[in-house]
């Protein structure tokens, strides 16, 4: 099967929007999912650019699917729908 990738952005939109609580994931993916999901983080995803004001930062892809205003809930529903749990 396919690994899920998910790229958390730490960008500095994205941080000071509440990416720094994102930083959970890194012990969460691993325990949870093992080698089944693939956590990098990107520097910044080129979507806090596209109408900052309404900005829906932080930023997390899981694939080619993004989440917005990302939280740790969030993030790993979209990991188990797309492992299909
Ligand atoms: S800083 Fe996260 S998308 Fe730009």
């Amino acid at each position: 099967m396919a690994k899920v990738e998910v790229k958390v952005c730490l960008g500095t939109t994205c941080f000071v929007m509440g990416g720094s609580n994102l930083q959970e994931l890194n012990d969460i993916i691993p325990q949870k999912y093992g080698d089944k999901v693939e956590l990098s983080a990107a520097n910044c995803l080129g979507l806090c650019s596209i109408n900052w004001e309404y900005s829906k930062a932080p930023y997390v892809k899981v694939n080619e699917e993004v989440v917005s205003e990302a939280t740790v809930e969030k993030v790993l529903e979209e990991i188990d729908k797309q492992l299909g749990n």
